[in-house]
């Protein structure tokens, strides 16, 4: 049986060492001189390049002011962009022009400074998350909240809101534990054209800078509040999923940094038990996320083969006994969490919070081994996807989309398998920010990741019911995307959502009065400007199909209505006969 086959492999493929991820910056010399740039999957939502005139790597400060300077005096288009470009919509994109410069900070990274009485952490933008905990924790700090992907730099990851998961204390996103932000940005002739703000809790600014899009100017220094070195002690919980609706909150109330996977079309809901403990609590455990775990090449490419191959047959079985495989595997190894550095050994897994709260060892290389990466390395034809992310402004909101969700699985349960091959939908909780761009109430974030074909006019299996989740979150119960992921869809009508989107603008209208730090796409995205619906748009989420020409005719999609939510658009199969 394939399948098995697929498990030992997979069993087999799990190492510590990789072949880094590829640099997301492609310049070329010679007669058409230039720079692509692309995110951490090799490829935008819309399939499309984006390019800058060239590219530079500041190291210090001083160099920013410079950068800015001329980028001001000259009216230069200026986008930073950070060593892995782990955004996955366009915002690290410059704007189009043949004018646009795109800073990376990817050695911009040698200054982390702890200071131990303060409990805060100061450090350059570039500074990988990675780098920053390790430096925390030898402090004997920690810092309270951390995206679970530690691919990111300090600067990227706050600008997009990331966060982990927690409702107490200050909360799961990291932009809520900001204490201070350094940023450039452009001035008058007489100031020298560049400024460096200093921007605290006293100045408003801080309220747009700390969750900026990478819109208003460069990051340069960030300041973090932390606390007292702690670890955590996990289990997780394989459970069935009746009264999910009813006992996320409570799981949330009842643990600091729980979390809850569901798997719809297994009934199954995996409450992640997840609480901080003293740091002289027994335990060196660590948490080493399987998703995020290199993996052997050839698996990460038959994996991504067999998908392909059902997805060609229509075999939703086949999905379904793939995700049941999977799900096994993850319960197994307890998605990767171990005792020690090697091996899982039983529950409760205890180990420090630098330790537990994030990872990506795909990340890190010998240049001994090239047969292992992350799973998503472009180079590699592996795994290739599109992630959904839904943040719920209240708890009954979500509710009522848990239900809705389970009337739509209780159709037909397999058409999930497709969800849950990946992880299935993975709940987790933010608080209220006062960041403009933040979340102004508690709130609960759904995300799920789903196969996205190799070319953009493929419809995919079940893609119907995927779609019609997604204008549930979005359009059905109003909720917000995560600025980091998400197809195009998915930020339709967000300036209505945002109240506090003025604010924003006037904050920017101070800072970038020019618009160097602009784009086209965080300009749709904030202000919006309506797209032309081609041929084929609703596949890729570029639109919200309105005629059976936006799904795929010739190959049996037809734009019709959802199944629960009625007034849901999508693309669904029909059979030949009935079409
Ligand atoms: C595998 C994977 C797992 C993920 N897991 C999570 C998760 O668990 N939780 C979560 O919330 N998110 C998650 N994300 C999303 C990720 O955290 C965000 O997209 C994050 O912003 C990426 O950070 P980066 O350093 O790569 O920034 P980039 O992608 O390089 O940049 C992000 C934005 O910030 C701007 N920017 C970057 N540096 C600066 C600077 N110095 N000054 C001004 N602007 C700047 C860029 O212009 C861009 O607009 C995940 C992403 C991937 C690919
Ligand atoms: C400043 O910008 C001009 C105009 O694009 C460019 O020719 C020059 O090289 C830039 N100078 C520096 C120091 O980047
Ligand atoms: C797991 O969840 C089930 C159902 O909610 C519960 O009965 C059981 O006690 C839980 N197990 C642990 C170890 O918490």
């Amino acid at each position: 049986m394939a399948l098995f086959l697929f498990l030992t492999l997979w069993t087999l493929a799990t190492t510590t060492l990789a072949i880094p991820p590829p640099p997301p910056i492609q310049c070329t010399t010679g007669t058409t001189t230039g720079c692509t740039l692309h995110n951490s999957y090799g490829i935008w939502g819309d399939r499309k390049d984006c390019f800058a005139s060239k590219v530079v790597h500041p190291t210090t400060q001083d160099q920013l002011l410079s950068i800015v300077a001329n980028a001001t005096k000259h009216k230069l288009k200026l986008k930073v962009v950070s060593k892995f470009s782990h955004t996955i919509p366009k915002f690290a994109c410059p704007a189009i022009g043949d004018s646009s410069v795109l800073v990376s900070t990817d050695k911009y990274n040698s200054n982390i400074h702890v200071n131990v009485d303060g409990l805060t952490v100061t450090a350059d933008a570039g500074v990988g998350l990675r780098d920053l905990i390790n430096k925390v924790e030898d402090a004997g700090l920690s810092l309270v909240a951390a995206p679970y992907w530690e691919g990111v730099s300090v600067g990227g990851l706050i600008s997009t809101g990331s966060h982990g998961s927690s409702w107490w204390g200050k909360g799961g996103a990291v932009h809520d534990h900001v204490v201070s932000i350094d940023m450039v940005v452009p001035a008058t002739e007489t100031e020298g054209f560049a400024k460096i703000l200093h921007l605290d809790a006293t100045n408003e600014l801080l309220n747009a800078a700390k969750l900026s899009l990478g819109t208003l100017g460069i990051i340069s220094k960030v300041t973090l509040s932390l606390e007292k070195g702690f670890k955590r002690s996990i289990t997780l919980n394989f459970t069935d999923d009746t009264g999910l609706e009813d006992t996320f909150t409570s799981h949330a109330k009842a643990h600091e940094f729980g979390d809850i996977t569901w798997y719809p079309s297994k009934h199954m809901a995996v409450y992640r038990h997840d609480d901080r403990v003293a740091l002289t609590t027994k335990g060196d455990g660590t948490n080493d996320f399987i998703g995020f775990q290199s993996n052997l090449i050839v698996v990460s490419k038959s994996t991504r083969a067999s998908e392909n191959t059902l997805e060609k047959a229509k075999n939703v079985k086949g999905k379904c006994a793939m995700a049941s495989t999977f799900i096994s595997y993850k319960k197994l190894v307890a998605n990767g969490l171990r005792n020690n550095n090697l091996i899982f050994t039983g529950y409760p897994v205890i180990g420090r919070q630098g330790k537990m709260q994030t990872s990506g060892s795909c990340l890190y290389s010998a240049s001994s081994d090239i047969a292992n990466a992350c799973a998503w390395d472009p180079r590699i034809n592996g795994l290739f996807f599109y992630e959904t992310t839904a943040i719920f402004q209240g708890v009954d909101k979500f509710k009522d989309f848990i239900r809705d969700v389970k009337e739509l699985r209780d159709l037909n349960p397999d058409n999930f398998c497709g969800v849950d091959i990946y992880n299935g939908l993975l709940i987790r909780f933010i608080k209220a920010s006062t960041a403009y761009l933040g979340q102004p109430v508690d709130s609960v974030v759904v995300d799920f990741n789903y196969y996205r074909a190799d070319s953009a006019m493929t419809p995919r299996l079940n893609q119907d019911v995927m779609e019609e989740v997604e204008q549930m979150a979005f359009v059905k119960y109003g909720a917000r995307p995560h600025w980091g992921k998400n197809r195009k869809v998915a930020f339709s009508k967000v300036a209505e959502k945002y109240k506090s989107l003025n604010k924003f603008v006037a904050a920017k209208k101070k800072m970038d009065p020019q618009n160097l730090f602009s784009s086209d796409w965080s300009d749709e995205v904030l202000f919006g400007s309506k797209g032309e619906n081609f041929d084929g748009c609703a596949l890729e989420g570029e639109c919200v199909c309105s005629e059976h020409r936006h799904c795929s005719p010739s190959n049996g999609y037809f734009c019709q209505y959802g199944l629960v939510y009625k007034e849901a658009r999508v693309c669904r199969y029909s059979q030949p006969s009935q079409s």
